[in-house]
């Protein structure tokens, strides 16, 4: 009796112990700042119970939630780490499913994890969670990027089901933000032409959800990328926010949900309306990767964060060169021949670019593309346009030392085509439903795997016949409407919005292990498609057929916090009725283009665009590669200012715009500059000077120190509306 007794005891307290083990048992993400804490739970399910901070003491991670008397969570899975939908959850989840016998509910508990180094400085977290009452898993992956305080999550879903089971919603993340009360969203929303217009709310109770259901150029009316700031809106150098945004260029859904106990769950992934998809037993689903930084400096400091990992890791080649160019698309728009082709050419040379660019309309013949009404498909030269081909202008442009590059629009269709006639089936529409045009064209489906060998093999033959051929513009200009595929069976056409993509990138993939460093610009009629999705295939983006280059001051401010310089295309071109040297001031401070009519210029306009050019490729590297740090933005100023430091901070650039211009408006008090080396003497000089005028700045030095302390005066007046400084150490 007593042995059984001891007996007894002895398995209670291993039982006990045990479960206080599984209590204790957490799973640390580190990077160089911020920890993300998960905690295994007494029943197994694993929740978020920090992120913020690093905090010294390791164990007191742990004690974070006991200093918070909130409420009750009745489910205990409130910050679960990927929500599951249908047992116990009563908030939004992130996964919800339809099994093989059409159960809904899914539950998600801890099989395991490990955390592997992948290189230097970046690890990779898996944990695998089971369902305990179906064979159905889930691998959530949690890549950290310690210097640069960045982290990507994603998922992997997969089962061993009889049947199919139906992914309902399939998130890629899934945070939990301890409250604040306060949570303070940034987002965007716009359309053609009036891309990255902020808005900025507290989030209250519920759902904020932000979304694209536009298939193609997703980004139209809203980009995927926020900021949320806790407490109060941060400023560019104060505050804790968290910029997040999804790795996808189609459908995508994030919600911003206050819940029941004033903390913040965010859920971010592919968009699931009208997108359930099947899934065969074995089969994986990769959701997209869902990046996010947390900044205890500011908006400046995260915007640095996710400009060096973008170089680093993210955008194609973020390290290398880019072209300086020259664009037909304004000079002509469709209404071109060999000879004006030629002359403009040669102007790309007078002017001192890398590259002429050919923009739409080289092709079609049955079909000619004389305006956007036809031709989109039919990749053959206009005959009567350019009756030697391209070949003699890449030919031409190499006699003239410059690179060629050439506009695509691949995805697409008119209807007036003799691609839509040849293959009505590869083309997106309902088979009972009236065609319904966006730019009078139809979207080719990318789910099937024909269309994507069409695709790929537009971009391989022109290489193949044209191998000096530099560059493409890649552009894409319509939504897709009556979303149906020819292809996937009638049971399986929700698949199409997401295997659009996934046969997007597939064919980027096969166009990349060939053609693995040709620049590549990802256009959307203007910014409708940029995300790090995209951007691992494309050196850089065109964020806005609005060029306006005052426009252009604050969509670039706002994209800047996103994405680097050198991936963003900026153009001069005659929108706006400002001067060429505003214009080009403003284009500068991206990746710099022009598209104008070179031989329309005056001489002194040529002349200053000539220098401006010979400036820019002086100071590229550092506009490039350089840290940026903005200093007074143009929502509230006069005058908007920002800044290029080297990385050896022993060169800069200033670029102040007068963006309000009124009576007596400038710059009437200094710019505290940043980022410099407080003990160097830096001379500083004026740079992008019109031909014939004066500097509004003497070139002077100055210590480190008194700019950054004191600051220095552009001297932007109404008369001198932009001011470019080039700064270098002494
Ligand atoms: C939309 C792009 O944004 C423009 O730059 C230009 O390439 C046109 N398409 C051509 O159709």
């Amino acid at each position: 009796m007593n042995r059984q007794f001891s007996f007894y005891i002895c398995l209670v307290l291993v039982v006990m112990l045990h479960s206080s083990l599984q209590a204790q048992e957490y799973i640390t993400v580190r990077t160089k700042h911020n920890a993300l804490v998960l905690e295994v739970t007494q029943t197994k399910e694993v929740n978020t119970i920090y992120f913020g901070k690093t905090l010294t003491n390791e164990a007191d991670y742990s004690k974070v939630a006991s200093q918070y008397h909130q409420g009750n969570d009745y489910t205990g899975i409130y910050n679960a780490i990927y929500t599951p939908s249908g047992s116990k959850n009563l908030l939004e989840p992130a996964l919800e499913v339809t099994h093989s016998d059409g159960n809904t509910s899914v539950s998600l508990i801890y099989a395991g994890s490990k955390t592997t180094t992948i290189s230097k400085g970046i690890t990779q977290t898996e944990i695998d969670l089971k369902d305990p009452a179906y064979p159905f898993q889930v691998k959530l992956f949690i890549k950290a990027y310690f210097n640069d305080d960045i982290i990507e999550q994603w998922s992997e879903i997969t089962h061993q089901e009889k049947g199919k089971v139906i992914l309902q919603k399939y998130a890629s993340a899934n945070l939990y933000l301890r409250g604040n009360n306060d949570f303070w969203l940034r987002h965007y929303h716009g359309d053609w032409a009036k891309e990255m217009q902020p808005e900025e709310q507290k989030l209250s109770h519920g759902i904020k959800v932000l979304d694209a259901k536009l298939g193609t150029r997703a980004n139209l009316f809203q980009p995927s990328v926020f900021m949320v700031s806790l407490g109060a809106p941060s400023t560019e150098d104060q505050g804790e926010v968290l910029f997040g945004g999804l790795e996808w260029s189609g459908n995508f859904r994030t919600d911003l949900e206050v819940d029941p106990l004033n903390n913040l769950r965010i859920i971010s992934g592919i968009n699931n309306e009208a997108a359930a998809y099947p899934l065969q037993k074995n089969e994986v689903f990769t959701t997209p990767k869902f990046w996010y930084t947390l900044s205890h400096s500011g908006k400046g400091t995260a915007s640095r964060n996710i400009q060096d990992w973008a170089r680093n890791y993210k955008i194609l080649d973020g390290k290398g060169n880019r072209l300086t160019l020259l664009n037909n698309w304004e000079a002509t728009y469709f209404d071109f021949n060999e000879t004006k082709l030629k002359a403009l050419i040669a102007d790309s040379k007078k002017l001192g670019v890398d590259m002429f660019l050919l923009d739409d309309g080289w092709f079609g013949n049955t079909y000619p593309r004389n305006d956007d009404h036809a031709g989109l498909g039919d990749w053959q030269e206009n005959k009567k346009k350019l009756p030697n081909g391209i070949g003699t202008l890449v030919q031409t442009a190499s006699d003239n030392g410059v690179k060629f590059g050439i506009w695509l629009e691949p995805e697409m269709v008119n209807p007036k085509s003799d691609l839509y006639h040849k293959h009505p089936d590869w083309v997106i529409k309902q088979p009972h439903r009236a065609e319904h045009y966006f730019r009078n064209q139809l979207v080719l489906d990318l789910s099937n795997p024909k269309v994507q060998d069409f695709v790929y093999n537009i971009v391989d033959n022109l290489f193949t016949k044209n191998p000096d051929l530099a560059y493409i513009k890649w552009d894409c200009n319509a939504v897709i409407y009556n979303a149906y595929s020819g292809y996937l069976k009638d049971d399986e056409q929700s698949k199409l919005y997401t295997d659009y993509v996934k046969g997007l990138y597939s064919v980027l993939e096969r166009i990349r292990k060939k053609y693995p460093k040709i620049p590549m610009m990802l256009c959307s009629g203007g910014g409708g498609r940029v995300d790090y999705g995209a951007l691992q295939y494309f050196t850089e983006f065109w964020p806005s057929d609005n060029t306006d280059p005052l426009e252009r001051v604050y969509l670039q401010w706002e994209y800047s916090y996103f994405y680097p310089s050198l991936a963003m295309a900026a153009h001069v071109t005659n929108w706006g009725k400002q001067s060429i040297k505003y214009k080009t001031d403003v284009a500068m401070m991206g990746k710099l283009g022009f598209d104008i009519v070179v031989n329309e210029l005056s001489d002194k306009d040529l002349m200053f665009c000539q220098q401006a050019l010979k400036n820019y490729n002086a100071l590229k590297n550092t506009i490039w590669q350089g840290t940026q740090y903005r200093l007074q933005d143009p929502w509230d100023h006069e005058v908007a200012s920002l800044m290029y430091v080297s990385a050896a901070k022993d060169k800069a650039v200033l670029f102040n715009y007068l963006v309000k211009d009124r009576y007596d408006n400038g710059s009437h008090l200094p710019i505290q500059l940043k980022g410099l080396d407080p003990s160097a003497t830096y001379q500083v000089k004026e740079i992008n000077v019109y031909p014939g005028t004066s500097t509004v700045i003497t070139t002077t030095s100055y210590t480190g120190d008194f700019l950054m302390t004191i600051g220095l005066n552009p001297n932007v007046t109404t008369s001198h509306t932009s001011v470019v400084l080039e700064l270098s150490k002494e």
